[in-house]
C-alpha cells in the first residue's frame, strides 16, 4: 500500500499518519508512531538493558515511597518457609515459592518443562496449571490450579507432563519453520485420579511484568473506545473488552492471559499460587480437600493470616512503581526497517502503540494514591483487548478451550510488547505466547491464527530481509 512510503519519517516526533483511508468502507485510522526515542512509558521510564531491566524502581520512586518499594520487592521475591510468622505461611500446597519465583527479575521464569524436553515430572516448573471437569466444575479435591509442589510431609496435588508434536513449514521463499504443539497431562494425583478423559487443563506461562502500574493506569474509556474503533474487516479484526465482577466492581479487564482481573492479583497470588492466606483469602486452598482431613496435615496449624493487608500494599505498589525500558538500537537501519514492516503487516492494529493514563495515576489495594502514573502518554504495543486467535494451525491454534468471563477459549489479550526484547537478557529464553510454545519470535508469530491470521500473512510473504528486520525491530522493544 502506497501511504506506508510515509512511515519512512516515522521518527519525527509526535508524527501523526492517517492510513488506510483509501479503503473504502473502513474507519479512518490514526497511528500516532512514537518517534524511535520516544519515552516508552514517560516519566517511568530507565534506560536499562541489564537483566534488572524489569525489575527496577521508576526515577520518580523517593523517600517514604522507596523504603515501601523496598518492602514489597523483598516480599515479592523472598522464598516463603512453611513456618508460621514472618516470611512464612507456603503451602501446605502451592505452585510457587515466591512471586519472583515464577516472575524472575520480574519477568518470566524459564518454562521448565520445556527446558527439560517435555518429561517435566519432577522439580519446579514456573507454571500455572488451570484444572477442571470437561464441562468445566473443579474438583472438590483439587480446585482451580493444579498445585505441584508441598510442604514437607504434604504430597503436592499432582505432577504435570507434556509431549510435543512438531510440523514443518515454508515460507513462500523457501525459507523452513518449525512449529511446536504441546499435550498436557497429569499424573500422580494425590486423590482419586482422575481419568484424562474426565481432565481439562490449561497451561499458562508468567508474564513479564513491564508496564503494570501503567496498565493499571490506563483510562479504560480509551480501551472501550478502541473496541468500539477496532473493527477492521477488510483484515477480519475486530477486538472487544472483557468485563469483570470483582469485589461487587464491574470493570474493563486488563490484567492476564484473557484480561480476566481488573487489579494485579495480590491477595490471589498469594493464596492461590503460594498458599500464603490473607484477608481476602483467609482460608488455605487446600482448606475441604480430601488431604487436610488425611494425617498428614493434622497438627500444622494454619489459623493466622500469614500476610498483612499492608504488606500487600506494598507487593502492589512494587508492581506498579517499577520503571518500563527504553527502547534501543532506534536508529540502527534494521531496526527502523522492521517499524515500518510492523506497520505494513498490520501488528500495530492489535499491538497498539501509544496509549495514555488517566490524570489521576492509579489508586492502590488499601487506597494510597500514585499521582505519578496520571497523565502519561505510554506505548505499551498493546490494545488490551480480546481477540479469536484461531483454532486451525496444527489441528489447534492457540485455543485452550478455557472461558475466563467473557473470554472464550480461542481468545487472548493482546499481550503488550513492550520490554519484550529484553526477555532474553532478563530470564534467558525465549519462550512466548501464553503457555511458551513458541520458541522464537518468528514461531510466536507463526501461531497467530483467527483475527491475527492476515497480519501473519503479510508478515509470511514477506522477503526474508524484511520478516529478519521487523524481529529484529521486535528485539528493540
Ligand atoms: C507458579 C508460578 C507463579 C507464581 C508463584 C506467581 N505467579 Fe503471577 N503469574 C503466573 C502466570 C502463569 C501468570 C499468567 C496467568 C494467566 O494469565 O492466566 C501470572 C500473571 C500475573 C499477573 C498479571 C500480569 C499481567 O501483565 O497481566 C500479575 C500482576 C502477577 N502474576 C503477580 C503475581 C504476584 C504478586 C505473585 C506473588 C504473590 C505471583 N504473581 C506469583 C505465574 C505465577
Ligand atoms: C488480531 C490481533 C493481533 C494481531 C494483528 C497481531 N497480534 Fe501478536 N498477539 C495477539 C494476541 C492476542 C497475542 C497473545 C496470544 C497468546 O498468548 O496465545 C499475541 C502475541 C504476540 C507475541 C508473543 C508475546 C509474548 O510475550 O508472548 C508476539 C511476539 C506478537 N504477538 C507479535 C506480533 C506481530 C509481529 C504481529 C504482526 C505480524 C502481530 N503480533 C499481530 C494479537 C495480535
Amino acid at each position: 500500500m502506497k501511504h506506508l512510503d510515509r512511515i519512512t519519517f516515522a521518527s519525527l516526533l509526535g508524527l501523526l499518519l492517517l492510513c488506510g483511508c483509501e479503503d473504502e468502507g473502513m474507519d479512518v485510522l490514526d497511528v500516532e508512531i512514537p518517534a524511535g526515542y520516544a519515552l516508552s512509558a514517560g516519566t517511568s521510564t530507565n534506560f536499562l538493558r541489564s537483566s534488572k531491566a524489569y525489575d527496577m524502581e521508576a526515577p520518580w520512586v523517593a523517600g517514604r515511597y522507596a523504603s515501601r518499594f523496598t518492602n514489597g520487592d523483598g516480599l515479592y521475591d523472598d522464598v516463603r518457609t512453611s513456618g508460621n510468622g514472618l516470611g512464612g505461611g507456603l503451602g501446605p500446597v502451592y505452585a510457587g515459592y515466591s512471586c519472583g519465583s515464577c516472575h524472575r527479575n520480574a519477568g518470566r521464569t524459564q518454562p521448565t518443562l520445556w527446558s527439560e524436553g517435555g518429561s517435566g515430572s519432577s522439580g519446579f516448573s514456573s507454571m500455572l496449571v488451570y484444572v477442571s471437569r470437561k464441562n468445566g466444575a473443579f474438583f472438590q479435591d483439587y480446585g482451580r490450579v493444579l498445585h505441584d509442589q508441598a510442604i514437607y510431609g504434604v504430597e503436592p496435588e499432582g505432577k504435570v507432563s507434556v509431549t510435543y508434536r512438531t510440523q514443518k513449514f515454508r515460507f513462500p521463499d523457501g525459507e523452513e519453520y518449525e512449529l511446536c504443539a504441546p499435550s498436557y497431562s497429569i499424573s500422580e494425583w494425590y486423590a482419586d485420579s482422575i481419568r484424562p478423559e474426565d481432565l481439562f487443563c490449561t497451561v499458562r506461562i508468567p508474564l513479564r511484568h513491564v508496564g503494570m502500574g501503567q496498565m493499571m493506569a490506563l483510562d479504560t474509556r480509551e480501551i472501550e473506545a478502541l473496541a468500539a474503533k477496532s473493527n477492521y474487516p477488510e483484515y477480519g479484526i475486530s477486538g472487544r473488552c472483557n468485563y469483570i465482577t470483582e469485589k461487587g466492581v464491574t470493570g474493563v479487564g486488563l490484567s492476564g492471559n484473557k484480561a480476566q482481573h481488573l487489579d494485579l492479583t495480590v491477595e490471589l497470588g498469594f493464596s492461590s499460587d503460594m498458599g500464603v492466606t490473607n484477608s481476602r483469602y483467609p482460608e488455605e486452598i487446600c482448606e475441604g480437600q480430601a488431604q487436610v482431613n488425611q494425617g498428614s496435615m493434622m497438627g500444622l496449624a494454619y489459623d493466622q493470616l500469614d500476610i498483612s493487608a499492608e504488606d500487600m500494599e506494598d507487593v502492589d505498589l512494587y508492581m506498579q512503581a517499577l520503571g518500563v525500558p527504553a527502547r534501543r538500537d532506534v536508529d540502527d537501519p534494521q531496526v527502523v526497517r522492521g517499524e515500518q514492516m510492523f506497520y505494513e503487516a498490520k501488528c500495530h492494529l492489535c499491538h497498539v502503540t501509544t496509549l495514555h493514563t488517566k490524570t489521576r495515576g492509579t489508586t492502590l489495594l488499601n487506597g494510597t494514591h500514585l499521582p505519578w502514573l496520571g497523565g502519561q502518554t505510554i506505548h505499551p504495543y498493546s490494545d488490551f483487548l480480546l481477540h479469536d486467535m484461531g483454532s486451525e494451525i496444527m489441528g489447534v491454534g492457540l485455543n485452550d478451550n478455557y472461558v475466563s468471563g467473557l473470554a472464550r477459549g480461542n481468545e487472548w489479550r493482546t499481550t503488550p510488547l513492550w520490554g519484550i526484547g529484553l526477555q532474553e537478557v532478563v530470564n534467558g529464553h525465549t519462550y512466548f505466547l501464553h503457555d511458551g510454545r513458541a520458541r522464537n519470535f518468528v514461531e510466536a508469530i507463526m501461531w497467530h491464527g483467527g483475527e491475527g491470521e492476515a497480519s501473519k500473512n503479510l508478515f509470511k510473504n514477506m522477503p526474508k530481509a524484511d520478516r529478519d528486520a521487523l524481529v529484529r525491530f521486535l528485539q528493540s522493544l
